[in-house]
């Protein structure tokens, strides 16, 4: 019997119509149960080699652009059932390609899955996962996702190693720029849309791919913010900080987690059975894959967990990572463990089988190429509304850190004078993990500018590079801003200097761009600072002498767009910052979800908790961001005084726009347990809520606060709410907020 037909009959027996390379209709992909026999079916004529195959993954060469050959060593490995997965192998045609190998050569035909790191955006790229969060519009950054998806389930492939749902509270971490910032509650929000909109209803529907929930767990705590660093948080910071947005994705039904390349507290996650198979697989049922990251199963040995592969695999597969990234160490270490007993045949079968159940899930068995098609990547990839929503998206995620009088910039202006080594700039914009996006799809700052003003008089000077000590430019940008009306500076970080590898321990401008700003600011001209970059800056001289700041991110595709409808009061900027920007490294880690301590600052006081040359406070706290319009606030109210344990509380305030231009603005609540059996931030963020009001126009935005709100880990680790005083906040920031008092009886 050749591949085709062995599988088919298994298919048949589990009673599944028609062949299973053949077989289209929905409804056999539907059910659960169903799904579960077909599994069973294949996995019964598989041998150990092909069970064990399914749980390696592989690298393609995908970084390439044009046409490739695979190794031919992974080539015979497909052929052999030895791979069960494939990343960086892109594009419609050529997944299509290795899937043939696959399906037509191996002996059960079994189709490979595809992943890549389809962070923000395929082709069409989005602002990095940062600024999308600094929108604060949900709706927003799950639409993101959906277009990513869209893009990449045409493009072949069937998963993305996306969202990263780390939280980040060391901006010298450059993998801050992935996730969505400092805060739990607002972090688990944002998994929850990102999942939604990679995986949509049903994972059968070719326009969606699997996610993946990473890096499980505590990446983002790395010790002084170097990436890879040692991960040493207490229990409660664990589940308290880093460990609710990973339940959200759950939750909300993602597909595969990914163990992280840290150790936490003293054992790597890789091969922390107490976090992947205990908990995740454990006590919070997941039913998905979990993969390794890249080679972070041979990485045990140099973290000094174990001593040579035979252990490291035993430890990995024994703490419950189901597919093997990269590290060859599955395949090759296995058998040897199954026949010493390390291992069961019923754990190698758990593992085959959650990823078999994801092949059907995905229809794969019904047509193993029904992602691959060209025709439809040519047509989706790119196409005019996917950049129309980049272009609203990032205009969304951008924050007006100062404004003093300048913006918006008037479309009557007669010259303007755009410079700035990011004024012109295509590459950096679409920053890093930016899949198969291309800098030269990408539209400058200057070039929007020029279409924005096409009858305005638009001088450009470079000024000086992102990197360097060269200030040999700098003359030329200031005799072309002195002879403009209106200046636009655009500065920040390039797209290599942030992402994975990419910690920074300075967090000040690159280069002599600082210098740069200051010369031009010396003119008094009305000027603009554009902000591009991937994780808070100090930039605390800037905010002190220069009249306007537009926080801008590394804004994607259509990011010099975006950037001009806001300086141009095309769009009025909304976003608020999902992560503080601390005035100097020497504050970091510095997020507004602080403790009270026993000494809290007193000025005056010496023995206070306190710098002697630097105030407490951030820069720009979490949730600040401002609007070319104003918000006032007013009729502060809660239902009542108190509520019982099975109450609800209604917090409602009124909200007006009494500015000159209509707006939305993200109304803010926080919460603070005043005494509990653990101390208690002094604020925590429970709720948000994104409201867009025309000139002159109020409403009245409404808040639900149950004992679950106010549950945390207490003393003894259990999740409830204890009675006694709390205080309720609202406002338009962490640091500016209107305070009431309630009490939580018993
Ligand atoms: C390593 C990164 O940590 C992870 O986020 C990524 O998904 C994998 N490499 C695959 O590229």
């Amino acid at each position: 019997m050749n591949k085709l037909m062995i599988l088919c009959a298994a298919l048949l027996v589990a009673g599944c119509s028609g062949g299973a390379q053949k077989e289209s209709s929905k409804n056999s992909l539907s059910s659960d149960k169903v799904v579960e026999h077909k599994v069973d079916s294949v996995l019964k004529l598989m041998t150990l080699e092909e069970k064990i195959g399914q749980l390696n993954q592989l690298t393609g060469d995908g970084e390439v652009t044009g046409p490739i050959t695979l190794a031919s060593s992974y080539q015979e490995a497909i052929k052999k059932g030895e791979v069960g997965s494939m990343l960086n192998v892109n594009g419609a045609a050529y997944t299509r390609k290795i899937q043939k190998i696959a399906v037509e050569e191996s002996r059960l035909g079994i189709p490979l899955i595809f992943g890549y790191d389809v962070i923000h955006g395929y082709k069409t790229i989005f602002p990095i996962p940062l600024g999308q969060a600094a929108s604060f519009d949900l709706e927003a950054i799950e639409q993101s996702a959906r277009v990513a998806a869209i893009e990449a389930a045409a493009s072949g492939q069937h998963w993305t190693f996306a969202p990263m749902v780390d939280i980040a509270r060391d901006p010298r971490w450059g993998r801050v720029m992935e996730g969505a910032g400092e805060d739990p509650y607002y972090g688990s929000l944002v998994a929850t849309a990102l999942v939604k909109g990679f995986q949509g209803k049903d994972l059968s529907d070719t326009s969606t791919i699997m996610a993946c929930a990473k890096h499980f767990v505590a990446y983002g705590a790395a010790m002084a913010g170097r990436d890879y660093n040692t991960v040493d948080i207490s229990n409660r910071t664990l589940y308290e900080v880093y460990l609710p947005p990973f339940k959200a994705a759950l939750d909300a039904g993602v597909a595969t987690f990914m163990s992280s390349f840290n150790e936490l507290n003293g054992v790597p996650v890789t091969g922390n059975k107490e976090m992947i198979h205990d908990l995740l697989k454990g006590k919070w049922g997941f039913k998905g894959i979990v993969v390794s990251d890249w080679a972070s199963i041979m990485e045990l040995m140099p973290q000094g967990i174990v001593a040579n592969p035979y252990e490291a695999a035993d430890l990995a597969m024994n703490a419950g990572i189901d597919m093997d990234m990269e590290a060859h160490i599955y395949t090759a270490e296995l058998p040897k463990l199954l026949k010493d007993g390390k291992v069961s045949e019923a754990q190698i079968d758990d593992a085959v089988r959650r990823i078999l159940r994801m092949k059907f899930k995905l229809g794969l068995f019904d047509d193993p190429y029904r992602y691959c098609d060209t025709i439809r990547e040519k047509e989706l990839v790119l196409n005019q509304s996917h950049l129309d929503i980049a272009r609203d998206v990032a205009r969304k995620s951008m924050v007006l850190l100062k404004n003093n009088n300048v913006l918006p910039l008037s479309k009557n202006v007669k010259s303007i004078a755009v410079i700035g080594p990011l004024a012109d700039d295509q590459n950096d914009l679409i920053g890093t993990w930016s899949a198969r996006g291309e800098g030269k799809d990408v539209v400058s700052l200057l070039t929007a500018i020029k279409a924005k003003l096409p009858n305005a008089n638009v001088t450009y000077a470079k000024g000086c590079e992102i990197e360097g000590d060269s200030k040999a430019n700098f003359n030329q940008a200031l005799a072309a801003a002195s002879r403009a009306d209106v200046v636009v500076v655009a500065v920040g970080e390039s797209a290599m200097m942030s992402g994975e590898a990419l910690s920074r321990a300075y967090l000040d401008l690159p280069g002599v761009q600082k210098e740069l700003v200051l010369a031009l600011n010396a003119l008094h001209k009305p000027m603009v600072v554009v902000m591009m970059n991937g994780r808070p800056l100090t930039i605390e001289w800037m905010d002190q002498q220069v009249p306007a700041i537009l926080e801008a991110w590394l804004p994607g595709t259509m990011g010099g767009p975006a950037i001009a409808d806001v300086l141009f009061g095309d769009y009025n900027p909304s976003g608020k910052l999902p992560m503080t920007f601390p005035r100097s490294t020497g504050q970091i880690p510095l997020f507004y979800y602080q403790k009270n301590t026993g000494r809290p600052r007193i000025d005056s006081v010496r023995y206070t908790s306190k710098y002697i040359d630097s105030p407490n406070t951030p820069l720009y706290p979490f949730g600040y961001g401002l609007s070319y319009s104003k918000f006032d606030y007013s009729d502060f109210a809660i239902s009542s005084p108190s509520i019982g344990m099975n109450d609800t509380l209604t917090v409602s305030v009124k909200v007006k726009n009494s500015g000159k231009y209509d707006g939305a603005e993200v109304v803010q609540l926080y919460i603070r347990d005043l005494v509990g059996s653990v101390t208690r931030p002094v604020k925590e963020l429970k709720g948000i809520r994104k409201i867009f009001l025309k000139v002159g126009e109020e409403a009245t935005v409404k808040f639900k606060l149950t004992a679950h709100d106010l549950a945390f880990y207490t003393r003894n680790m259990e999740f409830k709410a204890e009675p006694g005083d709390f205080k309720v906040f609202v406002g338009s920031n962490s640091a500016e907020l209107l305070e009431l008092g309630f009490r939580l009886a018993q």
